[in-house]
Protein backbone atom coordinates (compact mmCIF):
# COMPACT_ATOMS: atom_id res chain seq x y z
CA UNK A 1 0.00 0.00 0.00
CA UNK A 2 1.14 3.39 -0.80
CA UNK A 3 -0.27 6.72 0.84
CA UNK A 4 1.32 10.44 0.56
CA UNK A 5 0.84 10.96 4.38
CA UNK A 6 0.39 8.32 6.55
CA UNK A 7 -0.43 8.91 10.63
CA UNK A 8 -0.02 6.74 13.00
CA UNK A 9 -2.19 7.66 15.88
CA UNK A 10 -5.76 8.70 15.87
CA UNK A 11 -5.65 10.79 19.39
CA UNK A 12 -5.62 14.41 18.98
CA UNK A 13 -2.39 14.89 17.29
CA UNK A 14 -3.01 12.53 14.88
CA UNK A 15 -7.01 13.87 14.21
CA UNK A 16 -5.85 17.17 14.24
CA UNK A 17 -2.96 16.85 11.62
CA UNK A 18 -4.92 14.42 9.08
CA UNK A 19 -7.81 17.07 9.09
CA UNK A 20 -5.23 20.10 8.55
CA UNK A 21 -3.39 17.62 5.66
CA UNK A 22 -6.71 17.01 3.82
CA UNK A 23 -7.91 20.11 4.08
CA UNK A 24 -5.02 21.88 2.29
CA UNK A 25 -4.56 18.97 -0.17
CA UNK A 26 -7.41 17.53 -1.34
CA UNK A 27 -5.72 15.90 -3.73
CA UNK A 28 -3.21 13.83 -1.93
CA UNK A 29 -3.70 10.40 0.09
CA UNK A 30 -4.07 10.12 4.10
CA UNK A 31 -3.96 7.35 6.04
CA UNK A 32 -4.42 6.64 9.94
CA UNK A 33 -3.61 3.60 12.04
CA UNK A 34 -4.81 2.93 15.09
CA UNK A 35 -3.75 0.18 16.81
CA UNK A 36 -7.58 -0.89 18.46
CA UNK A 37 -10.72 0.91 18.12
CA UNK A 38 -9.78 4.27 16.43
CA UNK A 39 -11.37 6.16 19.98
CA UNK A 40 -9.56 4.38 22.12
CA UNK A 41 -6.55 6.98 22.82
CA UNK A 42 -5.38 8.77 25.82
CA UNK A 43 -6.96 11.90 24.06
CA UNK A 44 -10.14 10.07 25.19
CA UNK A 45 -9.79 9.91 29.13
CA UNK A 46 -8.29 13.32 29.28
CA UNK A 47 -10.94 15.27 31.64
CA UNK A 48 -9.74 18.73 33.36
CA UNK A 49 -9.25 20.34 29.61
CA UNK A 50 -7.31 22.35 27.83
CA UNK A 51 -5.33 25.20 28.98
CA UNK A 52 -5.51 28.50 26.58
CA UNK A 53 -5.88 32.60 27.04
CA UNK A 54 -9.36 33.47 26.37
CA UNK A 55 -10.07 35.84 29.06
CA UNK A 56 -7.54 38.73 28.07
CA UNK A 57 -8.78 41.40 30.94
CA UNK A 58 -7.80 38.78 33.70
CA UNK A 59 -5.06 36.97 31.61
CA UNK A 60 -2.08 37.62 29.91
CA UNK A 61 0.22 35.44 27.16
CA UNK A 62 2.69 36.05 29.64
CA UNK A 63 1.33 34.95 32.92
CA UNK A 64 0.77 31.79 30.81
CA UNK A 65 4.28 31.76 29.74
CA UNK A 66 5.70 32.02 32.80
CA UNK A 67 3.52 29.82 34.40
CA UNK A 68 4.21 27.10 31.72
CA UNK A 69 8.23 28.11 32.92
CA UNK A 70 7.81 28.32 36.83
CA UNK A 71 6.48 24.04 36.12
CA UNK A 72 9.04 23.29 34.15
CA UNK A 73 11.86 24.15 36.45
CA UNK A 74 14.71 25.58 34.07
CA UNK A 75 14.57 23.00 31.06
CA UNK A 76 11.87 24.54 29.30
CA UNK A 77 12.60 25.99 25.58
CA UNK A 78 11.51 29.56 25.98
CA UNK A 79 10.86 30.04 22.26
CA UNK A 80 8.79 27.06 22.25
CA UNK A 81 6.99 27.71 25.42
CA UNK A 82 5.75 31.20 23.50
CA UNK A 83 5.30 29.29 20.47
CA UNK A 84 2.87 27.06 22.16
CA UNK A 85 1.09 29.78 24.22
CA UNK A 86 0.40 32.34 21.68
CA UNK A 87 -0.47 29.78 18.29
CA UNK A 88 -2.51 28.06 21.11
CA UNK A 89 -5.79 30.42 21.21
CA UNK A 90 -6.31 29.87 17.01
CA UNK A 91 -5.67 26.05 17.57
CA UNK A 92 -8.86 25.79 19.88
CA UNK A 93 -11.08 28.06 18.07
CA UNK A 94 -10.05 25.36 14.70
CA UNK A 95 -10.93 22.82 17.36
CA UNK A 96 -14.26 24.78 18.22
CA UNK A 97 -14.93 25.45 14.50
CA UNK A 98 -15.00 21.43 14.05
CA UNK A 99 -17.52 20.69 16.44
CA UNK A 100 -15.88 20.63 19.89
CA UNK A 101 -18.24 21.73 22.69
CA UNK A 102 -16.95 23.98 25.48
CA UNK A 103 -18.63 24.86 28.76
CA UNK A 104 -19.87 28.11 28.89
CA UNK A 105 -21.21 30.32 32.12
CA UNK A 106 -25.01 32.13 32.33
CA UNK A 107 -23.73 34.97 30.54
CA UNK A 108 -22.60 32.93 27.42
CA UNK A 109 -18.67 33.46 28.39
CA UNK A 110 -16.23 30.22 28.34
CA UNK A 111 -16.36 28.63 31.42
CA UNK A 112 -13.05 28.17 32.76
CA UNK A 113 -11.26 25.99 35.10
CA UNK A 114 -7.57 26.23 37.17
CA UNK A 115 -5.76 23.44 37.48
CA UNK A 116 -2.16 23.39 39.81
CA UNK A 117 0.51 25.70 38.68
CA UNK A 118 -1.93 27.95 37.01
CA UNK A 119 -2.39 31.65 38.11
CA UNK A 120 -5.56 32.18 36.39
CA UNK A 121 -8.57 30.45 35.32
CA UNK A 122 -7.76 29.56 31.77
CA UNK A 123 -8.78 25.97 31.36
CA UNK A 124 -11.42 25.01 28.72
CA UNK A 125 -13.61 22.09 29.22
CA UNK A 126 -16.49 20.12 29.01
CA UNK A 127 -17.25 18.88 32.30
CA UNK A 128 -15.02 16.36 33.37
CA UNK A 129 -15.02 14.60 30.18
CA UNK A 130 -13.77 17.06 27.87
CA UNK A 131 -11.19 14.30 25.95
CA UNK A 132 -14.15 12.38 24.83
CA UNK A 133 -15.88 15.71 23.20
CA UNK A 134 -12.64 16.21 21.53
CA UNK A 135 -11.89 12.83 20.47
CA UNK A 136 -15.66 12.92 19.33
CA UNK A 137 -15.62 15.74 17.54
CA UNK A 138 -12.15 15.58 15.60
CA UNK A 139 -13.59 11.74 14.91
CA UNK A 140 -16.64 13.24 13.38
CA UNK A 141 -14.91 15.98 11.52
CA UNK A 142 -12.33 13.35 9.40
CA UNK A 143 -15.65 11.55 8.48
CA UNK A 144 -16.09 14.66 5.89
CA UNK A 145 -12.99 13.99 4.15
CA UNK A 146 -12.92 11.84 1.21
CA UNK A 147 -9.25 11.53 1.23
CA UNK A 148 -8.82 10.45 4.76
CA UNK A 149 -9.00 6.86 5.12
CA UNK A 150 -8.35 5.38 8.61
CA UNK A 151 -7.45 1.80 9.08
CA UNK A 152 -8.21 0.60 13.07
CA UNK A 153 -6.74 -2.54 14.40
CA UNK A 154 -3.37 -2.17 12.67
CA UNK A 155 -0.34 -2.91 14.98
CA UNK A 156 2.56 -0.60 13.34
CA UNK A 157 5.46 -2.97 14.71
CA UNK A 158 8.79 -0.49 12.68
CA UNK A 159 9.49 2.34 10.53
CA UNK A 160 11.21 1.56 7.24
CA UNK A 161 14.47 3.32 7.02
CA UNK A 162 17.69 2.41 4.53
CA UNK A 163 18.59 -0.36 7.69
CA UNK A 164 15.81 -2.23 5.24
CA UNK A 165 17.42 -1.92 2.20
CA UNK A 166 20.46 -3.48 3.46
CA UNK A 167 22.46 -0.29 4.47
CA UNK A 168 24.14 -0.02 8.30
CA UNK A 169 22.45 2.32 10.31
CA UNK A 170 24.08 3.80 13.25
CA UNK A 171 23.42 6.95 15.76
CA UNK A 172 26.54 8.87 13.63
CA UNK A 173 24.53 7.75 10.39
CA UNK A 174 23.75 11.14 8.87
CA UNK A 175 20.27 11.71 7.58
CA UNK A 176 18.73 8.23 8.07
CA UNK A 177 14.88 8.54 6.17
CA UNK A 178 11.58 7.02 7.01
CA UNK A 179 9.97 5.27 3.92
CA UNK A 180 6.64 4.00 5.76
CA UNK A 181 6.32 1.37 8.44
CA UNK A 182 5.56 -2.49 8.74
CA UNK A 183 2.46 -3.52 10.38
CA UNK A 184 0.46 -6.16 11.59
CA UNK A 185 -2.60 -5.78 10.19
CA UNK A 186 -4.59 -7.50 13.07
CA UNK A 187 -7.83 -8.12 10.74
CA UNK A 188 -5.83 -10.37 8.56
CA UNK A 189 -3.17 -11.37 11.20
CA UNK A 190 -1.06 -10.71 7.92
CA UNK A 191 1.97 -8.60 8.10
CA UNK A 192 2.10 -5.25 5.47
CA UNK A 193 3.91 -2.86 4.35
CA UNK A 194 2.63 0.67 3.87
CA UNK A 195 5.12 2.94 2.07
CA UNK A 196 4.52 6.45 2.77
CA UNK A 197 6.20 10.10 1.37
CA UNK A 198 5.86 11.76 5.07
CA UNK A 199 4.82 9.61 7.95
CA UNK A 200 3.65 11.83 11.42
CA UNK A 201 3.94 9.30 15.05
CA UNK A 202 1.28 10.49 16.93
CA UNK A 203 1.55 7.45 19.17
CA UNK A 204 0.83 8.69 22.47
CA UNK A 205 2.22 8.01 25.94
CA UNK A 206 4.07 5.00 27.49
CA UNK A 207 1.78 5.08 31.22
CA UNK A 208 1.44 1.37 31.33
CA UNK A 209 5.52 0.48 31.73
CA UNK A 210 4.10 1.38 35.00
CA UNK A 211 2.17 -0.96 37.39
CA UNK A 212 -0.45 1.93 38.58
CA UNK A 213 -1.18 4.68 35.40
CA UNK A 214 -4.03 6.75 34.59
CA UNK A 215 -3.18 5.87 31.17
CA UNK A 216 -5.30 3.16 29.10
CA UNK A 217 -3.54 0.08 27.92
CA UNK A 218 -2.53 1.24 24.27
CA UNK A 219 -0.06 3.64 26.08
CA UNK A 220 3.02 1.63 25.45
CA UNK A 221 5.51 4.18 24.06
CA UNK A 222 5.64 2.27 20.83
CA UNK A 223 6.80 5.02 19.09
CA UNK A 224 9.53 6.17 21.01
CA UNK A 225 10.50 2.50 20.59
CA UNK A 226 10.20 2.27 17.12
CA UNK A 227 12.11 5.86 16.70
CA UNK A 228 15.31 4.39 19.12
CA UNK A 229 15.55 1.03 17.21
CA UNK A 230 15.80 2.96 13.76
CA UNK A 231 18.38 5.18 15.63
CA UNK A 232 16.78 8.28 15.62
CA UNK A 233 16.93 10.70 19.11
CA UNK A 234 15.14 10.67 22.17
CA UNK A 235 15.21 13.27 25.20
CA UNK A 236 14.42 14.13 28.64
CA UNK A 237 12.77 10.30 29.26
CA UNK A 238 13.33 10.62 32.81
CA UNK A 239 10.88 13.64 33.16
CA UNK A 240 7.86 10.98 33.82
CA UNK A 241 4.61 13.08 35.47
CA UNK A 242 2.93 10.98 38.40
CA UNK A 243 -0.39 13.26 38.52
CA UNK A 244 -1.27 13.36 42.85
CA UNK A 245 -4.70 11.77 42.89
CA UNK A 246 -5.85 8.47 40.67
CA UNK A 247 -8.50 6.81 42.51
CA UNK A 248 -7.55 4.35 44.97
CA UNK A 249 -9.31 1.30 44.16
CA UNK A 250 -7.67 -1.99 45.73
CA UNK A 251 -6.72 -4.45 42.90
CA UNK A 252 -7.39 -2.13 40.09
CA UNK A 253 -4.15 -2.52 38.13
CA UNK A 254 -3.65 -1.44 34.69
CA UNK A 255 -5.77 1.86 34.76
CA UNK A 256 -6.54 3.93 36.99
CA UNK A 257 -9.48 6.36 37.46
CA UNK A 258 -8.59 9.80 37.55
CA UNK A 259 -9.69 12.74 39.89
CA UNK A 260 -9.38 15.46 37.54
CA UNK A 261 -7.18 18.46 39.12
CA UNK A 262 -10.01 20.63 38.41
CA UNK A 263 -11.08 19.16 41.35
CA UNK A 264 -8.74 20.89 43.74
CA UNK A 265 -9.10 23.70 41.50
CA UNK A 266 -12.33 24.21 42.24
CA UNK A 267 -11.89 23.68 46.26
CA UNK A 268 -10.98 19.83 47.15
CA UNK A 269 -8.59 19.65 49.79
CA UNK A 270 -5.95 16.69 50.40
CA UNK A 271 -5.79 15.03 53.57
CA UNK A 272 -3.95 12.31 55.17
CA UNK A 273 -4.94 9.50 57.34
CA UNK A 274 -5.47 11.95 60.57
CA UNK A 275 -7.62 14.71 58.27
CA UNK A 276 -4.71 17.03 58.12
CA UNK A 277 -4.72 19.19 54.90
CA UNK A 278 -0.96 18.46 54.61
CA UNK A 279 0.04 20.54 51.65
CA UNK A 280 0.36 23.41 53.57
CA UNK A 281 3.14 21.98 55.33
CA UNK A 282 5.01 21.52 51.55
CA UNK A 283 4.26 24.66 49.41
CA UNK A 284 2.54 27.79 49.65
CA UNK A 285 0.36 27.37 46.61
CA UNK A 286 -1.03 24.30 49.34
CA UNK A 287 -3.28 21.74 47.00
CA UNK A 288 -2.54 23.78 43.52
CA UNK A 289 1.05 23.60 43.32
CA UNK A 290 2.68 21.97 40.47
CA UNK A 291 2.16 18.16 40.22
CA UNK A 292 5.38 17.08 40.82
CA UNK A 293 5.00 18.86 44.46
CA UNK A 294 1.99 17.60 45.45
CA UNK A 295 2.67 13.96 44.28
CA UNK A 296 6.14 14.03 46.22
CA UNK A 297 4.10 15.25 49.25
CA UNK A 298 1.67 12.67 48.81
CA UNK A 299 4.23 10.16 48.65
CA UNK A 300 6.04 11.21 51.69
CA UNK A 301 2.46 11.09 53.66
CA UNK A 302 1.76 7.80 52.37
CA UNK A 303 5.38 6.49 53.70
CA UNK A 304 5.47 8.29 56.85
CA UNK A 305 1.86 7.06 57.24
CA UNK A 306 2.48 4.13 56.18
CA UNK A 307 -0.73 3.99 53.45
CA UNK A 308 -1.68 3.21 50.64
CA UNK A 309 -3.07 6.41 49.91
CA UNK A 310 -4.52 10.10 51.07
CA UNK A 311 -8.00 11.43 50.76
CA UNK A 312 -9.78 14.03 48.74
CA UNK A 313 -12.29 15.88 50.41
CA UNK A 314 -15.13 17.18 48.63
CA UNK A 315 -17.62 17.07 51.69
CA UNK A 316 -17.65 20.72 51.64
CA UNK A 317 -19.62 20.65 47.94
CA UNK A 318 -23.14 20.09 47.33
CA UNK A 319 -24.36 17.64 45.29
CA UNK A 320 -25.42 19.77 42.68
CA UNK A 321 -22.20 22.17 42.78
CA UNK A 322 -19.77 18.81 42.54
CA UNK A 323 -22.45 17.43 39.78
CA UNK A 324 -22.44 20.76 37.38
CA UNK A 325 -18.80 20.35 36.57
CA UNK A 326 -17.93 16.70 37.54
CA UNK A 327 -20.99 14.31 36.50
CA UNK A 328 -18.15 11.37 35.57
CA UNK A 329 -16.48 11.82 38.64
CA UNK A 330 -19.25 11.36 41.03
CA UNK A 331 -21.36 8.32 39.04
CA UNK A 332 -17.92 6.75 39.29
CA UNK A 333 -17.34 7.77 42.81
CA UNK A 334 -21.39 6.37 43.62
CA UNK A 335 -20.81 3.40 41.58
CA UNK A 336 -18.24 2.10 43.80
CA UNK A 337 -20.06 3.11 47.38
CA UNK A 338 -18.42 7.20 47.72
CA UNK A 339 -21.19 9.66 48.25
CA UNK A 340 -18.27 12.39 47.75
CA UNK A 341 -20.95 14.83 49.82
CA UNK A 342 -20.18 12.13 53.06
CA UNK A 343 -16.98 10.29 52.15
CA UNK A 344 -13.55 11.38 51.40
CA UNK A 345 -12.24 10.07 48.18
CA UNK A 346 -9.35 7.67 48.62
CA UNK A 347 -6.29 8.71 46.35
CA UNK A 348 -2.56 7.96 45.36
CA UNK A 349 -0.50 9.06 42.41
CA UNK A 350 -0.35 7.01 39.46
CA UNK A 351 2.17 7.86 35.86
CA UNK A 352 0.01 9.75 33.99
CA UNK A 353 2.32 11.81 31.46
CA UNK A 354 5.31 11.49 29.54
CA UNK A 355 7.48 14.80 29.52
CA UNK A 356 10.22 13.44 27.22
CA UNK A 357 9.70 11.67 24.09
CA UNK A 358 11.14 11.50 20.13
CA UNK A 359 12.92 14.96 20.06
CA UNK A 360 11.68 17.21 17.55
CA UNK A 361 12.19 20.68 16.49
CA UNK A 362 9.65 23.88 16.07
CA UNK A 363 8.00 22.21 12.49
CA UNK A 364 7.38 18.60 14.30
CA UNK A 365 10.37 17.25 12.28
CA UNK A 366 12.31 14.45 13.95
CA UNK A 367 15.70 13.89 13.51
CA UNK A 368 14.76 10.99 11.08
CA UNK A 369 13.86 12.59 7.40
CA UNK A 370 10.60 12.69 6.68
CA UNK A 371 9.03 11.66 9.94
CA UNK A 372 7.43 13.94 12.08
CA UNK A 373 6.07 13.59 15.41
CA UNK A 374 3.31 15.05 17.60
CA UNK A 375 1.25 15.23 20.98
CA UNK A 376 2.43 13.19 23.92
CA UNK A 377 5.25 11.03 22.16
CA UNK A 378 7.25 13.90 20.91
CA UNK A 379 9.43 16.10 22.99
CA UNK A 380 9.18 19.72 21.66
CA UNK A 381 10.89 21.60 24.76
CA UNK A 382 7.47 22.84 25.88
CA UNK A 383 7.03 21.06 29.49
CA UNK A 384 11.16 21.03 30.39
CA UNK A 385 11.46 18.66 33.68
CA UNK A 386 7.65 18.82 34.34
CA UNK A 387 4.20 19.77 32.55
CA UNK A 388 2.00 22.43 33.36
CA UNK A 389 -1.78 20.39 33.65
CA UNK A 390 -3.84 20.68 30.12
CA UNK A 391 -0.99 21.80 27.99
CA UNK A 392 -0.66 18.46 26.75
CA UNK A 393 -3.61 18.99 24.37
CA UNK A 394 -2.59 22.35 23.65
CA UNK A 395 0.93 21.01 22.57
CA UNK A 396 -0.92 18.39 20.43
CA UNK A 397 -2.75 20.52 18.38
CA UNK A 398 0.11 23.64 18.03
CA UNK A 399 2.79 20.98 16.75
CA UNK A 400 0.33 19.02 14.61
CA UNK A 401 -0.31 22.14 12.73
CA UNK A 402 3.36 23.22 12.41
CA UNK A 403 4.10 19.52 11.17
CA UNK A 404 1.03 19.71 9.00
CA UNK A 405 2.35 23.37 7.57
CA UNK A 406 6.01 21.98 7.06
CA UNK A 407 5.25 18.86 5.20
CA UNK A 408 2.86 19.99 2.69
CA UNK A 409 5.49 22.83 1.44
CA UNK A 410 7.88 19.84 0.30
CA UNK A 411 5.20 16.82 -0.80
CA UNK A 412 5.32 17.20 -4.59
CA UNK A 413 8.90 17.26 -4.31
CA UNK A 414 8.92 13.42 -2.68
CA UNK A 415 8.64 10.07 -4.01
CA UNK A 416 7.79 7.04 -2.97
CA UNK A 417 11.21 4.67 -2.02
CA UNK A 418 11.10 1.72 -4.31
CA UNK A 419 12.63 -1.92 -3.47
CA UNK A 420 11.36 -1.91 0.03
CA UNK A 421 11.59 -6.09 1.47
CA UNK A 422 8.70 -7.75 2.59
CA UNK A 423 9.09 -8.69 6.18
CA UNK A 424 10.96 -11.45 7.25
CA UNK A 425 9.09 -13.69 9.53
CA UNK A 426 11.12 -16.77 8.68
CA UNK A 427 12.02 -19.51 11.59
CA UNK A 428 9.51 -17.88 13.82
CA UNK A 429 6.31 -19.56 15.27
CA UNK A 430 3.01 -19.22 17.70
CA UNK A 431 4.02 -18.63 20.88
CA UNK A 432 4.18 -21.58 23.02
CA UNK A 433 3.42 -19.24 26.13
CA UNK A 434 2.11 -16.65 26.96
CA UNK A 435 3.62 -16.77 30.50
CA UNK A 436 6.52 -15.59 29.07
CA UNK A 437 5.12 -12.03 28.36
CA UNK A 438 3.06 -12.13 31.10
CA UNK A 439 5.34 -12.94 33.57
CA UNK A 440 7.94 -10.12 32.15
CA UNK A 441 5.47 -7.25 31.85
CA UNK A 442 4.35 -8.07 35.35
CA UNK A 443 7.79 -8.10 36.85
CA UNK A 444 9.03 -5.00 34.77
CA UNK A 445 5.96 -2.51 35.48
CA UNK A 446 6.87 -3.95 39.49
CA UNK A 447 10.49 -2.64 39.61
CA UNK A 448 9.84 0.48 37.46
CA UNK A 449 7.11 1.37 40.07
CA UNK A 450 8.80 0.40 43.30
CA UNK A 451 13.29 1.80 41.50
CA UNK A 452 12.25 4.35 39.38
CA UNK A 453 8.79 6.00 40.48
CA UNK A 454 8.43 9.62 41.94
CA UNK A 455 11.53 9.17 44.75
CA UNK A 456 14.24 7.69 42.82
CA UNK A 457 18.14 7.20 44.15
CA UNK A 458 21.15 5.88 42.51
CA UNK A 459 21.31 2.12 44.31
CA UNK A 460 17.18 1.75 42.78
CA UNK A 461 18.12 2.99 39.60
CA UNK A 462 20.89 0.55 39.26
CA UNK A 463 19.35 -2.44 40.09
CA UNK A 464 16.27 -1.66 37.79
CA UNK A 465 18.82 -1.22 34.77
CA UNK A 466 20.54 -4.65 36.01
CA UNK A 467 16.62 -6.23 35.47
CA UNK A 468 15.83 -4.56 32.57
CA UNK A 469 19.00 -5.87 30.69
CA UNK A 470 17.81 -9.38 31.65
CA UNK A 471 14.27 -8.59 30.62
CA UNK A 472 15.35 -7.38 27.36
CA UNK A 473 17.53 -9.91 26.87
CA UNK A 474 14.85 -12.53 27.21
CA UNK A 475 12.58 -10.61 25.18
CA UNK A 476 14.74 -10.32 22.16
CA UNK A 477 15.66 -13.88 22.42
CA UNK A 478 11.80 -14.78 22.01
CA UNK A 479 11.24 -12.14 20.14
CA UNK A 480 13.75 -13.79 17.11
CA UNK A 481 12.24 -17.38 17.14
CA UNK A 482 7.84 -16.28 18.08
CA UNK A 483 5.51 -14.88 15.32
CA UNK A 484 4.99 -10.76 16.09
CA UNK A 485 1.60 -10.48 18.13
CA UNK A 486 0.54 -7.07 19.50
CA UNK A 487 1.42 -8.49 23.06
CA UNK A 488 5.13 -9.63 22.11
CA UNK A 489 5.72 -6.22 20.52
CA UNK A 490 4.43 -4.14 23.82
CA UNK A 491 6.56 -5.85 25.49
CA UNK A 492 9.28 -5.40 24.04
CA UNK A 493 8.67 -1.74 22.93
CA UNK A 494 7.77 -1.15 26.95
CA UNK A 495 11.42 -2.58 27.85
CA UNK A 496 13.06 -0.22 26.05
CA UNK A 497 11.11 2.54 27.32
CA UNK A 498 11.51 1.29 30.23
CA UNK A 499 15.45 1.46 29.58
CA UNK A 500 15.38 4.81 28.49
CA UNK A 501 13.75 6.32 31.40
CA UNK A 502 16.14 5.00 33.66
CA UNK A 503 19.19 5.91 31.37
CA UNK A 504 18.28 9.28 31.51
CA UNK A 505 17.68 8.94 35.05
CA UNK A 506 20.91 7.99 35.72
CA UNK A 507 22.63 10.40 33.18
CA UNK A 508 21.07 12.99 35.71
CA UNK A 509 23.00 13.95 38.74
CA UNK A 510 20.49 16.36 40.08
CA UNK A 511 17.31 16.41 41.36
CA UNK A 512 15.02 18.68 39.11
CA UNK A 513 10.97 18.82 38.12
CA UNK A 514 9.67 15.47 38.00
CA UNK A 515 12.84 14.22 38.60
CA UNK A 516 14.07 13.72 42.55
CA UNK A 517 17.02 11.51 42.90
CA UNK A 518 17.99 11.21 46.71
CA UNK A 519 21.69 11.41 46.47
CA UNK A 520 21.55 14.44 44.53
CA UNK A 521 18.77 16.30 46.17
CA UNK A 522 20.13 19.77 44.81
CA UNK A 523 19.76 21.07 41.50
CA UNK A 524 22.75 21.54 39.19
CA UNK A 525 23.83 25.01 37.97
CA UNK A 526 23.28 24.50 34.78
CA UNK A 527 20.43 23.03 33.06
CA UNK A 528 20.51 20.91 30.52
CA UNK A 529 17.95 18.71 28.62
CA UNK A 530 19.54 14.72 28.29
CA UNK A 531 19.40 13.50 24.77
CA UNK A 532 19.89 9.77 23.83
P1 LIG B 1 -3.21 9.52 22.14
O1 LIG B 1 -4.43 10.31 22.29
O2 LIG B 1 -2.82 8.67 23.27
O3 LIG B 1 -3.32 8.60 20.85
C1 LIG B 1 -2.34 7.63 20.58
C2 LIG B 1 -2.74 6.86 19.34
O4 LIG B 1 -1.64 6.14 18.85
C3 LIG B 1 -3.85 5.85 19.53
O5 LIG B 1 -4.74 5.95 18.44
C4 LIG B 1 -3.13 4.51 19.49
O6 LIG B 1 -3.91 3.44 18.98
C5 LIG B 1 -2.05 4.85 18.48
N1 LIG B 1 -0.90 3.94 18.57
C6 LIG B 1 0.01 3.83 19.56
N2 LIG B 1 0.90 2.86 19.26
C7 LIG B 1 0.54 2.36 18.05
C8 LIG B 1 1.03 1.32 17.20
N3 LIG B 1 2.11 0.57 17.53
N4 LIG B 1 0.38 1.08 16.04
C9 LIG B 1 -0.71 1.79 15.68
N5 LIG B 1 -1.23 2.77 16.43
C10 LIG B 1 -0.61 3.04 17.61
N6 LIG B 1 -3.89 16.58 28.95
C11 LIG B 1 -4.40 17.82 28.96
O7 LIG B 1 -3.86 18.73 28.32
N7 LIG B 1 -5.53 18.08 29.67
C12 LIG B 1 -6.18 17.13 30.40
O8 LIG B 1 -7.20 17.40 31.00
C13 LIG B 1 -5.64 15.83 30.42
N8 LIG B 1 -6.22 14.86 31.15
C14 LIG B 1 -5.74 13.59 31.06
C15 LIG B 1 -6.41 12.57 31.74
C16 LIG B 1 -6.00 11.27 31.60
C17 LIG B 1 -6.73 10.18 32.33
C18 LIG B 1 -4.89 10.96 30.77
C19 LIG B 1 -4.44 9.55 30.59
C20 LIG B 1 -4.20 11.97 30.12
C21 LIG B 1 -4.62 13.29 30.25
N9 LIG B 1 -3.97 14.32 29.60
C22 LIG B 1 -4.49 15.58 29.64
C23 LIG B 1 -2.86 14.04 28.69
C24 LIG B 1 -3.41 14.01 27.23
O9 LIG B 1 -4.67 13.40 27.24
C25 LIG B 1 -2.49 13.26 26.31
O10 LIG B 1 -1.18 13.71 26.45
C26 LIG B 1 -2.91 13.46 24.86
O11 LIG B 1 -4.26 13.14 24.71
C27 LIG B 1 -2.07 12.60 23.95
O12 LIG B 1 -2.59 12.70 22.66
P2 LIG B 1 -1.83 12.01 21.46
O13 LIG B 1 -2.59 12.37 20.22
O14 LIG B 1 -0.41 12.32 21.52
O15 LIG B 1 -1.94 10.44 21.76
C1 LIG C 1 -6.47 16.49 35.10
O1 LIG C 1 -7.60 16.67 34.67
O2 LIG C 1 -6.15 16.59 36.28
C2 LIG C 1 -5.43 16.11 34.13
C3 LIG C 1 -4.99 17.32 33.42
C4 LIG C 1 -3.71 17.07 32.70
O3 LIG C 1 -3.12 16.00 32.82
O4 LIG C 1 -3.27 17.99 32.04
Amino acid sequence: METDFLVIGSGIAGLTYALKVAEACPDKTITILTKTQSDETNTKYAQGGIAGVMDFDKDSFEKHVEDTLIAGDGLCDKSVVGIVVNEGVERIKELIAWGANFDKDKDGDYALGKEGGHSEFRILHHKDVTGKEMERALLEAIKYKPNIKLISHCFVLDIITQHHLGYLVTKSTQDVECFGVYVLNLSTNKIEKIIAKITLLATGGNGQVYRTTTNPAIATGDGVAMVYRAKGRIENMEFIQFHPTALYEPGVRGQNFLITEAVRGDGGILRNQSGEAFMERYDKRKDLAPRDIVARAIDNEMKINGTEHVYLDCRHFTKEKFTAHFPNIYDKCISIGIDITKDMIPVSPAAHYSCGGVKTDEHARTSITNLYAAGECACTGLHGANRLASNSLLEAMVFAHRGYADAVKKINSLNYQQGIPDWKADGTNAPKEMILITQSLKEMKLLMSDYVGIVRNNDRLGRANRRLDLLHEETEALYEKTAVSPQLCELRNMITVAYLIVKCAEFRHESRGLHFNTDYPEKSVRAQNIIL
